[in-house]
């Protein structure tokens, strides 16, 4: 129902700094569906937090606008946007009860005592938490603690949830168990929720869809295979999963593709050529400067033939997978390559050759000429 979609259009926000005005989220423009969950991704600093502090209200807009199920919300005040947050830090009261720490918001909008009691322990049961009601905060563990202050934000029966790296405190097993228990929660309340994250794999795992954020713009927004199958940026290439980068030059066109040479002589065809900038790519001459990107699984070790010679540097086992780091010959730098079992003779310090699967590879095209 387009109609309870959140609009996000042209947002900008603009921080008054000693050196300049800092451009902390530039023009950034998307729409959340209903019932999605909606992740902003991106490193440090890009961004993420300010955006979702400008849909709380908790920060004001320099412009832009951000309406939410038909309502205009740039101007309406934090408190009345029924909007539900979950940060990184639980900042639950020390001195009350979990039960008193879930009902303080309650009290506080003067929700009568009758109603209190059955709300708050039917969210303290969805999270879990019901035998826990009467402890302190200091006597759960980090992820008790943070199931918390998620049964808190979600006590008010908010319109959309906002969480804002609410994992980074958690060791990496809980992390993986609690964003398994988000999405749960998520999908059983069918409440739109927008999820911060700098973590690829979290991001991936757990979103309809996400968007890649980069020095305040947005780079690329699909859902999690879109995005990985078809990075539209070498940025976002490299920040969602591994990448390898080969220099090239494009040799010609094949269809929807391109045949690129790489430094030392080798040809590779590929089905999909993205332009790096404006220009589009059936328009981008021979000649010109490309990027071929592989993913590490979509290259092949072997001791006697390939597409590049290169030599091992490491080998590590990695459950799963074994990843090769190579140093690929003609300058063409440091490769990772995921196989799924070890290469007959191809240890630490073998030469060895590279097989690059076209079918899966991307040639990236500038405009320009080295
Ligand atoms: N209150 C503020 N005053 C000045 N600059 C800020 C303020 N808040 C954030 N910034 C800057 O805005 C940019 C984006 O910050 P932030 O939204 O926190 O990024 P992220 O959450 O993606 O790490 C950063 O360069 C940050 O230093
Ligand atoms: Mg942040």
């Amino acid at each position: 129902m387009p109609e309870r979609d959140l609009v996000i259009r042209n947002l900008t926000k603009r921080f008054a700094a000693a050196g300049g005005d800092v451009v902390a989220v530039d023009s950034v423009s998307f729409q959340v569906r209903a019932t999605e969950f909606f992740t902003m991704l991106g490193p440090s600093g890009c961004g993420k937090t300010t955006t979702l502090r400008m849909i709380a209200g908790l920060e004001s807009a320099s412009a832009g606008s951000i309406v939410f199920a038909g309502r205009d919300f740039t101007s309406v005040p934090a408190q009345q946007r029924n909007i539900g947050m979950v940060f990184q830090s639980y900042a639950l009261f020390p001195h009350l009860t979990i039960f008193e720490n879930v009902a303080y918001g309650l009290r506080l909008r003067r929700i009568p005592a009758a109603e209190l009691k059955p709300r708050i322990e039917k969210i303290l049961d969805l999270l879990q938490l019901g035998a826990l009601a009467g402890r302190h905060p200091a006597d759960l563990s980090g992820g008790q603690q943070q199931r918390v202050s998620i049964a808190r934000a979600l006590v008010y029966d908010p319109g959309m949830l906002l969480l804002d790296e609410p994992l980074a405190n958690l060791d990496a097993k809980l992390r993986v168990l609690m964003r398994e228990e988000i999405r749960r929660i998520q999908r059983r309340l069918g409440i739109m929720s927008l999820y911060v994250t700098h973590d690829q794999e979290e991001a991936m795992s757990v979103s309809d869809r996400l968007a890649v954020f980069n020095l305040g713009r947005l780079m690329q927004l699909g859902t999690p295979q879109e995005v990985y199958a078809a990075p539209a940026s070498l940025f976002v290439a490299d920040f969602i999963g591994k990448a390898n980068f080969f220099p090239a030059r494009l040799a010609g066109r094949v269809g929807a593709g391109a045949r690129v040479a790489l430094a030392g002589g080798a040809e590779i065809a590929t089905p999909r050529a993205m332009p790096l900038g404006a220009e589009e790519a059936p328009r981008i001459p021979a000649g010109c400067d490309a990027m071929l990107m592989v993913r590490p699984a979509a290259i092949g070790l072997d001791a006697r033939a390939g597409d590049v010679s290169c030599r091992i540097g490491r080998v590590q086992f990695l459950g799963g997978i074994i990843r090769y780091t190579a140093t690929a010959d003609a300058a063409l730098g440091e490769v990772t390559i995921d196989a799924q079992r070890p290469v007959d003779g191809v240890g630490e310090g073998a030469a060895a050759w590279l097989r690059l699967a076209a079918a899966d590879a991307i040639v990236y095209l500038a405009a320009g000429r080295a």
